[in-house]
């Protein structure tokens, strides 16, 4: 299960922070009502049929492909992109190469020259069909699919996850015969992590879906009847926003996890900002980025809240080697565990930062593996939407996202689009 811990301190309205839970936990029932709320129930109603399925195909592209060309942005791209790197990436032959996530020449020509001699399948996923960035990379790994294995082999190394029906994606994939996997009507692109959209690549990668889905399952049960600990997390977020702490942090000691604080930005900065408010959601991963962004969250203005991955359990084997002499000054950490000077670094940055005049809230998961990390998930997806309706927002919308491709559409002269 997940913990929600903070320090208290007076810079924490305690009175205000009751109320906000009380608010934030009335809006369970809300985000599973939504007509976007899909992922709510998903970790107990998902697809069973297309669960197993996904499975069949990633154990045909384990068997005859190098690598799996992973193609889609934001929520088409950032959970599972997350979950395989936070639990030390791939595991068996396949390799994951992503495309499609920006306009890049530099990174297609990148991702291009990953899979030169290769055998490969690719996995192209749009809810909508029709953005931009991963349709124009989609045509460029088709053509090289087809040139290397024909149009009939390469139909059958093409997976895309869609809508169930309707789109430029979807009607290909009718069309040309594609496996397809769906994007549910109910459920947003960032909220999508643990439907095919997530599952087919993280299944690819190795890792257990089924352990995955059990964890979210766990995390259900705990929040599901009054928000549990997501409720208070999205409370105290509020409270900190209401005394002018308007950037949150998100802080871990694992640099594994360096994607997964990009989903996290992705959930609530598309989920919250917008009419004017929100949360702006930055990240570090520790103790790399004391060295760089520590002044600042140490020293400058005053309006950054952190929040602290925490992982419980402990890694043991990695040790301060003994050494003869104490020429490097660290006889004192002779024999200890890494894992302990990371989590020493760790708690010492918390105090320091307490000190600093910065509010600490801290998460813990209960390690990393599949199952708390399938609980990590479901719990930000559930603290996003009681957050998001307690700014008074609509967490499941994202209407702002539109106002660049309108404006490039017209740039690039699409039809339908004048300058
Ligand atoms: O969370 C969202 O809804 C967005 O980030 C989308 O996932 C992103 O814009 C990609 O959209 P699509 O899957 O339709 O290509």
């Amino acid at each position: 299960m997940i913990e929600f811990k903070y320090t208290p301190s007076k810079l924490i309205d305690e009175n205000l922070y009751q109320e906000k839970i009380e608010e934030a936990r009335g809006y369970v029932a809300r985000a599973q009502q939504d007509d976007f709320g899909g992922w709510v129930d998903l970790p107990l109603n998902y697809d069973k049929d297309e669960f197993a399925r996904l499975k069949v195909a990633a154990k045909k592209i384990n068997e005859d492909s190098d690598i799996l060309v992973c193609i889609g942005i934001g929520g088409s791209y950032l959970g599972h992109r997350a979950v395989i790197e936070a639990l030390g990436g791939e595991r068996g032959r396949t390799k994951i190469v992503y495309a499609g996530n920006s306009l890049s020449p530099r990174m297609l020509e990148k991702a291009v020259a990953e899979i030169e001699g290769k055998d490969f399948s690719v996995n192209v996923i749009s809810k909508s069909g029709t953005t931009t960035e991963p349709a124009v990379a989609f045509r460029i790994f088709k053509q090289l699919l087809i040139d290397k294995y024909g149009e009939t082999e390469a139909a059958k190394r093409i997976y895309a996850t869609t809508d169930a029906n309707k789109g430029a994606l979807h009607d290909e994939a009718v069309a040309k015969g594609y496996e397809t996997f769906v994007v549910p009507d109910n459920i947003g692109g960032r909220y999508s992590v643990l439907t095919a959209v997530g599952l087919l690549a993280i299944a690819v990668a190795g890792i257990d879906i089924d352990r995955l889905m059990d964890g979210a399952v766990e995390e259900r049960t705990a929040l599901i009847s009054d928000g549990g600990k997501a409720a208070e997390y999205a409370a105290m977020r509020n409270v900190l926003l209401e005394k002018g702490y308007d950037i949150e942090i998100l802080a871990n000691f694992e640099p594994q996890f360096s994607q997964f604080n990009e989903w996290w930005k992705q959930l609530f900065g598309e989920s919250e900002g917008k009419d004017g408010k929100g949360i702006y959601p930055a990240s570090v991963v520790d103790s790399t980025d004391l060295h760089s962004m520590g002044q600042y969250i140490q020293e400058g203005r005053r309006a950054l809240f952190e929040t602290f991955v925490e992982v419980g359990g402990s890694y043991r084997g990695v040790i301060v080697p003994e050494f003869g002499e104490n020429l490097d000054g660290l006889q004192y950490l002779e024999g200890k565990e890494m894992d302990y000077i990371n989590k020493t670094a760790n708690e010492a940055t918390r105090e320091a930062h307490i000190a600093g005049g910065v509010p600490v809230l801290e998460i813990v998961m209960p390690d990393i593996d599949e199952r708390s990390l399938g609980g990590l998930i479901y719990f930000f997806e559930m603290s996003c939407a009681l957050s998001g309706f307690t700014l008074g927002v609509n967490p499941f919308n994202q209407p702002g996202v539109e106002a660049y491709k309108t404006r490039m559409f017209e740039l690039l002269g699409k039809p339908g689009y004048d300058k």
